[in-house]
């Protein structure tokens, strides 16, 4: 009886192991910077509004997904969008945007630090629309949620939101729907 506890327990700990091991592999990987992106959706229209989305991806493309969704959004409701990377070349200058969006997977319940570690470098943020997103398998579990808030420096978080990989269509629908809301009020 005990040496079965005592392998099960061994095997918990094993499997525990293994699991931070990965997530620290992954968290490393994914915050590597990589090469500016700078893409930009035109206005189709004669508005001048333009908005910011500074995203990591993760592993595979949901990230990026839910970015494109949310620009193709804010995009369709009149505003230029730009869309880049958290690299090192990323102008801190970003008094031309009225709404910036971060965005990143989240790890082991955080962020990634790339993420973090650039929108806690602007200091500029007042008077703009701040949002950031997430994305992850748990609905209800929002902690890098919060610290992707405390991250922002002198300005409040319009919203927060996190993008579920259970339901992909259902939540780039959301993005979408989200970008055109944003774009509204
Ligand atoms: C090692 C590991 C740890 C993860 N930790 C969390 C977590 O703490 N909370 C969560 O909601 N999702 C977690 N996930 C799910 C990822 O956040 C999800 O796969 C990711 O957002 C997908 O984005 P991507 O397609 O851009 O990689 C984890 C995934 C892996 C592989």
């Amino acid at each position: 009886m005990i040496k079965k506890i005592l392998l099960g327990l061994g095997l918990f700990i094993l499997v525990l192991f293994i699991a931070m091991v990965i997530t620290a592999k992954i968290f490393s990987s994914t915050n590597n910077p990589k090469a500016k992106k700078e893409e930009i959706l035109k206005s189709n229209t004669q508005s001048s509004k333009k908005a910011l989305i500074v995203f990591q991806p993760g592993v595979s493309n949901f990230t990026d997904k839910i970015a494109h969704q949310i620009a193709k959004g804010l995009n369709d409701g009149g505003y230029e969008v730009t869309i880049d990377y958290p690299s090192k070349d990323l102008s801190k200058n970003v008094d031309n945007y009225s709404v910036i969006v971060f965005g990143s997977p989240v790890y082991g319940g955080k962020p990634l630090s790339i993420v973090t570690d650039y929108s806690s470098s602007l200091t500029n943020l007042s008077s703009k629309k701040i949002v950031v997103y997430s994305t992850g398998a748990g609905k209800n579990m929002t902690s890098e949620l919060d610290i992707m808030e405390q991250a922002i420096k002198n300005a409040d978080v319009y919203k927060k939101v996190k993008f579920v990989t259970a339901s992909k269509k259902e939540s780039e629908k959301n993005a979408y729907d989200f970008g055109k809301e944003l774009s509204e009020n």
